[in-house]
């Protein structure tokens, strides 16, 4: 069934307390949970005699007899139980009542890895977005905030540790060889925030002192062994701490911050009040076994779940609708802090390229296929399946460019009057914007801007210039349209933020001088109109224009004309933002395997033109560069990757692309040869040496291997030989998997052979190393990758019931290997992930959801694919069983 934006309506009971008890059992096959609920009818709901309804799954069972309103058994006919919860007809009105509840529920078997779970033998949870109906019975909704106290038993030699939300207030022994433990969260949260954990664990312990002299307990808990691979994630939680207090005032407001480490989780981690759940993936690092963007990767997500704690937390989500409001605020918070905060790890600008190109890889499709949603959705049959590249990464930019158009410090003031004025609600994005507008009374009318909220689709923004010699003007004519998506054939015009700089012809920066604003290098054009021209004055003759800085808006910016091959070359050596010259390596890169593609399109026969010297030198030049950030030179060199080249064109061959892609990058590489092998001698040099993660070696690192890419692909066995040296000997995991990467993409030879396997025999004990080892198989662009993902389905290291593994494996293969998953002549790989998608569905319904998601843009294949990819969807929606989550999808794909 359809949930509606439109049909809100406020709960109609309230909860005060919560008083929960855990009974675990020693193998999860029999937990009992217990629950006292004190409730009251809620004022602001719409009055008369409603019945009570709690949320319940349908693997709950009741205990016979436990149902109890105000201390008295209720009798069968004074409630009933379906597959999705309780309602019992009659409670008292006016004062609070007392429900109380006890359930069994089987951990061990719940595979889905939502409620109350089993992880490596211990216990945990995840209850957002409805995984707390999973484990009792109750009113499981964001805005019913409410105060809980845990009581957790167990056996002690088992489960040594137990751990909820908030502070341990009381533990002991029990009888029979077992402890209790009882927490109580102080402050009112939402369901989906609870956790409980239960496990033979160790920690990482340390302490933060916060702005006021609180000392707050940190805790990081793993398996044994695993400790020195948390000190990372310490210190990057301590930066996130220090980060919020400075640039939100946000001071942490308990006593403790916990966070438990898992293999088994279907995402990245969870922010549950004071004891976070985390992926090991995003926890454990040490230079042998991770790389350079695992680490950065732990950064931001430890980042990321402790900025919820205000962004979430203390201020929620009204209803699932509003998700964007604490996720792609807080994406956007973890953003800033990984750009400018203290423990930054790239120049500012790298981390935005790889904001930006995840942005365009991941949610520009997104929005142009059949689940194109608002970054606040009008409607959801799984709510799971809302947790997008949409909601979070276009939500982040949507806040990125409230923050453009308030400026910084109105933005800052906004944002600390939206914690203050709601702290302890859950509201939404009006809220939020109006918070941001009150602290703002002189600042711009943002009435227009709040269609990012509404209207899904990237706009495309086409520009054209105009420059007059007499006047010294350059007049810029904007044209903006929005592409109809599912539901939303027709859109209004939207506000948005045109970052605008000039390079005169010298290569000087020119300032921008327009009617109405201050003259600047870069200067913000408020676009609001379908079509709109820009008179900037005082500008020499020859002047380029650079556009869209900084990315200032997620839209496509397409210049009238097509691309001036020249003009972005210049903008790729001169432009002071350094953004736009990556931008502008991208425009060049793009346009040139673009030209192949239609060469071959309009003559299958056809050869493509050699490079022009012209291109080959715009990128000698930047490698050459050594005035540039290396870790920059490194992301210019990397060509458009190959789903974002298919997004441009109508019709996308994915073996064309890569065929496309492949000469661009081996032209160049024989072109720039010795530039290569130079600086890849001299960033060598670099990171050889301790390990380090600062800013610098990761950019020697990065460019090194950028450049050992290139030469790889001339396909010599020099450096295959060296590739497989560095398997043997590197001393951290960036070098060896970037080594290991060229490898897995080479064709069969002795040295590919050997690098896979002696790396297994190395690291086959290592369960996150093993991660890797899959994935890069998974994704290597071979014809024959479906043979070896089979294998690896097969193989030891794999368990489908492991959400990572999964992930990379079947992920790796139908998501990011497009010359395999396209390659097979009659669609076997389509097939193929087909029946994997309906394995999943058994066990882990949002996993599979995630993987049949590969086939959403089937529409931009060919009839034979078409065919193929639909008839497996269709195939796959006929099934009898499926749950909602792939239903959803498969059912959106389909429709016209
Ligand atoms: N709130 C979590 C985060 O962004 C993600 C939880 C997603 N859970 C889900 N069932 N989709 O950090
Ligand atoms: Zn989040």
């Amino acid at each position: 069934s359809v949930t509606k934006r439109g049909d809100y309506t406020p709960p109609a009971y309230l909860v005060e307390t919560v008083d929960l008890r855990f009974d675990l059992d020693d193998t999860g096959v029999a937990t009992r949970v217990s629950s006292r609920l004190v409730m009251n009818r809620n004022e602001k709901a719409p009055g008369g005699t409603v019945p009570l309804v709690l949320n319940g799954d349908k693997e709950m069972s009741l205990v016979a007899g436990s149902l109890k309103l105000d201390g008295v058994a209720l009798p069968a006919d004074a409630y009933t139980v379906d597959s999705s919860g309780l309602s019992v007809a009659s409670v008292p009105t006016g004062k609070d009542f007392v429900i109380e509840s006890t359930v069994e529920i089987a951990p061990s078997s719940n595979k889905a890895l939502e409620g109350l779970y089993m992880s490596g033998g211990n216990y945990c949870t995840q209850c957002e977005a409805e995984g707390f109906r999973r484990i009792t019975f109750y009113p499981d909704r964001p805005d019913v905030m409410a105060v809980y106290t845990t009581t957790i038993t167990a056996d002690k030699e088992l489960f040594p540790v137990l751990l909820s939300n908030g502070n341990c207030v009381e533990n002991g022994d029990l009888d029979g060889g077992r402890h209790y433990v009882k927490y109580e969260d102080p402050f009112k949260k939402s369901s989906y925030l609870f956790a409980v954990v239960a496990g033979r664990l160790v920690s990482l312990d340390d302490e933060f002192v916060t702005c006021s002299g609180k000392k707050v307990t940190l805790r990081v808990w793993v398996r044994d062994g695993d400790v020195p691979k948390c000190t990372h994630a310490m210190a990057a939680l301590k930066s996130a701490m220090k980060w919020d207090e400075d640039q939100y005032g946000r001071e942490y407001d308990l006593d403790i911050y916990q966070i438990l480490v898992v293999d088994d989780f279907n995402m990245g981690a969870m922010e549950n009040r004071s004891l976070n759940v985390f992926n090991s993936k995003y926890v454990l690092a040490s230079p042998e076994t991770a790389t350079d963007s695992d680490y950065n990767g732990i950064s931001g997500v430890i980042a990321h779940e402790y900025f919820h704690n205000y962004s979430g937390n203390r201020v929620t989500c009204r209803s699932w609708f509003e998700l964007t409001l604490k996720e792609g605020l807080t994406v956007f918070r973890d953003q800033c802090a990984a750009a400018e905060g203290p423990g930054a790890w790239t120049p500012p600008v790298v981390k935005r390229i790889s904001d930006v190109t995840r942005l365009r890889s991941s949610q520009f499709p997104q929005d142009a296929g059949p689940m194109a949603h608002p970054i606040r959705p009008e409607s959801y049959v799984e709510i799971n399946n809302f947790y997008t590249a949409t909601v979070y990464e276009k939500g982040a930019a949507v806040v990125r460019m409230s923050r453009t158009l308030l400026g910084k410090e109105g933005f800052r003031r906004g944002a600390e009057l939206y914690f203050e004025r709601h702290d302890g609600q859950a509201v939404t994005c009006d809220d939020w914007m109006k918070a941001l507008v009150d602290a703002n009374p002189d600042g711009p009318d943002m009435t227009q801007f709040m269609l990012w909220y509404s209207q899904a689709g990237t706009p495309v923004l086409t520009i054209g210039t105009a420059y007059d010699a007499a006047a010294r003007t350059l007049t810029l004519n904007v044209e903006q349209t929005v592409p109809a998506t599912p539901g939303q054939p027709t859109k209004e015009p939207m506000h948005i933020p045109l970052a605008t700089g000039l390079v005169g012809p010298d290569g000087a920066p020119v300032p921008v001088d327009v009617e109405g604003t201050p003259a600047a290098y870069t200067v913000v054009l408020s676009v609001r109109k379908a079509k709109e021209s820009f008179v900037l004055r005082g500008v020499p003759e020859g002047t380029v224009p650079s556009l869209l800085r900084d990315f200032s808006a997620p839209v496509k910016l397409v210049r009238e004309g097509g691309v001036d091959r020249q003009e972005v070359a210049f903008l790729m050596a001169n432009d002071t933002d350094d953004f736009n010259r990556w931008e502008a390596a991208q425009t060049l890169g793009m346009d040139v395997i673009l030209e192949y593609v239609n060469t071959r399109e309009s003559d299958s026969s056809a050869s493509f033109e050699p490079l022009s010297d012209a291109v080959i030198e715009a990128f000698r030049k930047t490698l050459r560069d050594e005035k540039t950030d290396p870790s920059l030179r490194a992301r210019v060199m990397v060509l458009p990757d190959e789903g974002y080249v298919a997004e441009q064109v109508t019709v996308a061959d994915p073996l064309l692309i890569h065929e496309a892609r492949d000469s661009v990058k081996k032209q160049l590489a024989t072109a720039l040869r010795a530039d290569l092998e130079a600086v890849a001698v001299a960033n060598a040099a670099a990171t050889a040496g301790e390990y380090k993660i600062d800013p610098a070696s990761q950019g020697a690192r990065a460019l090194k291997n950028v450049c050992l890419q290139y030469l790889a692909a001339l396909g010599e066995t020099a450096t295959l030989d060296a590739c497989l040296e560095t398997v043997r000997t590197g001393s951290n995991m960036t070098d060896v998997l970037a080594a290991l990467g060229v490898l897995s993409n080479s064709p069969d030879c002795p040295q590919r052979e050997a690098a896979l396997s002696e790396f297994y025999a190395k690291w086959k004990n290592d369960y996150l190393v093993m991660v890797s080892w899959l994935r890069i198989q998974a994704m290597a662009s071979r014809p024959d990758a479906l043979t070896a993902v089979k294998a690896l389905m097969k193989h030891e290291a794999f368990d489908i019931t492991n959400p990572n593994n999964v992930y990379s494996v079947v992920g790796g293969y139908a998501m990011a290997n497009p010359v395999g998953f396209h390659s097979p002549p009659s669609g076997e790989g389509y097939i193929w992930l087909a029946d994997v998608v309906l394995q999943l569905d058994k066990n882990n319904p949002q996993v599979a959801a995630r993987m049949v998601s590969a086939f959403t843009r089937w529409r931009k294949y060919n009839s034979s694919r078409q065919e193929t990819m639909k008839a497996q969807l269709e195939r796959i929606r006929g099934t009898k069983g499926l749950s909602n989550d792939v239903f959803e999808i498969c059912d959106k794909s389909l429709a016209a």
